[in-house]
């Protein structure tokens, strides 16, 4: 294929797509179309570095409507579609499920179709430089006890939300195209992203909006529960790798190597703004840390293994936990404007649902 056809980034005004596209545009060559419905986690403003970049271009609309996506396919002839979009957070999955099947399954099956289709009309030398990347999570594996060891590639799919469900599915889904009608797939499943850009419905910007007003930092259950946290650029960083030279109908596993349980993640937010902001509302900001009522069906602990990435394709995090998290909370201390943006309209209805606020 020749040089300079653009990727189709899906989800590309999210959390994860948004951070993507900024790194791509830095470090790559080729121009990305960026296809995203705009759903309350979907914001432009984080691409407005971007947004007068000619290699850069927006297409508003939805994953399932196969028209549209056939429509792109043969306008813009992509070399790799990396595909993000999807309904993304557990509690919200477990409140109302519906759109997490239409958009995780249904959307990733019209997306394959429809590169399906795109593929077969293809010269053999451009099928053979196509990748359909779709973007995972570990949540599809399941909980892991205390001693057990990592979520290998191998482990077998479990999952216990719906949002997990609906990943899952969209990851057979994938799994399937392969094998049987040979579609260039490589899946990425990724432990807990964290850094800018983060709806603050997530876990870390949460806690750091919340300790900032001097509101209550809500904690699941004990506070025990692990996960394995990852800068988000490390995640992008893993993304453009397995892109470049990941196996084709291969799955790569990517994690940070750093297990934490949710009550020390408050604890060293709330110490890092301590040093960082003395004078507000609340502190020592670790006063604020409050436990409730425990998420239904709360998985116990994820760990990601990621030794094939980092064995077969020379991938590495960048960022420790104590860099990044440090990282991130100087973003969000840096980006009121954002915040406030963000935390107006949909969001407040959300919080007042969830928390009672
Ligand atoms: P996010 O919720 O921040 O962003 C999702 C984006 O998809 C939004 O811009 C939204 O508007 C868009 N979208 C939703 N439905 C759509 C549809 N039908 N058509 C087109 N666009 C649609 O999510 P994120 O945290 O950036 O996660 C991105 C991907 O990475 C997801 O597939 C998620 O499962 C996966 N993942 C996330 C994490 C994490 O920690 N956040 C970790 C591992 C994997
Ligand atoms: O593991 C990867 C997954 O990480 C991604 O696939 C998901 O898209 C992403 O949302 C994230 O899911 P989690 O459920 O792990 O993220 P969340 O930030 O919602 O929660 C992190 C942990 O913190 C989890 O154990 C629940 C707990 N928690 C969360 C919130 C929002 C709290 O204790 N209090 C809270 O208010």
């Amino acid at each position: 294929m020749v040089q300079n056809h653009p990727i189709l980034v899906t989800g590309g005004a999210g959390f994860i797509g948004s951070n993507f596209i900024l790194q791509w545009l830095t470090r790559e060559a080729d121009s990305v179309v960026n296809l995203d419905k705009l759903t309350y986690a979907g914001n432009l403003s984080n691409l407005e570095k971007v947004s007068s970049d000619p290699r850069y271009s927006f297409i508003h609309g939805d994953i399932c409507d196969r028209k549209l996506v056939s429509a792109l396919l043969q306008r813009h002839r992509p070399r790799a579609i990396v595909h993000f979009a999807a309904e993304s957070h557990v509690d919200r999955s477990i409140h109302g499920p519906d759109d997490f099947v239409r958009t995780n399954v249904n959307g990733t099956f019209a997306l394959l179709e429809e590169a399906r289709a795109y593929v077969a009309e293809m010269a053999p030398s451009e099928k053979t430089t196509f990748r359909f990347l779709h973007v995972s999570t570990d949540e599809v594996y399941g909980s892991l006890g205390p001693q057990a060891p990592s979520f290998s590639e191998i482990s077998p799919h479990a999952p216990n939300s719906p949002y997990a469900a609906s990943k899952a599915a969209s990851d057979h889904l994938v799994r399937a195209y392969h094998h049987t009608y040979g579609l260039p797939t490589v899946t990425t499943n990724c432990s807990n992203n964290y850094g800018p850009y983060q709806f603050p419905e997530k876990l870390i910007p949460l806690t750091i909006l919340h300790a900032l007003q001097g509101k209550p930092i809500p904690v699941y259950g004990d506070g025990q529960n692990v996960r394995d946290w990852l800068y988000v650029e490390d995640h992008c960083d893993a993304i453009r790798t397995v892109l470049a030279q990941g196996k084709v109908g291969e799955t790569y596993n990517i994690g940070g190597r750093n297990e934490k349980p949710n009550l020390e993640i408050v604890q060293t937010i709330s110490a890092i703004l301590d040093e960082l902001r003395p004078k507000d509302p609340v502190v020592p900001h670790s006063k604020l840390i409050t436990f409730v009522q425990d998420r239904p069906g709360h998985d116990r602990r994820y760990a990601m293994d990621a030794r094939k990435i980092e064995g077969e394709l020379g991938w590495r995090p960048r960022e420790t936990f104590e860099t990044g998290i440090r990282k991130t909370v100087e973003w969000y201390l840096a980006h009121q404007a954002w915040i406030q943006e963000v935390t107006s309209g949909t969001y407040r209805q959300w919080m007042a649902k969830q928390y009672s606020m």
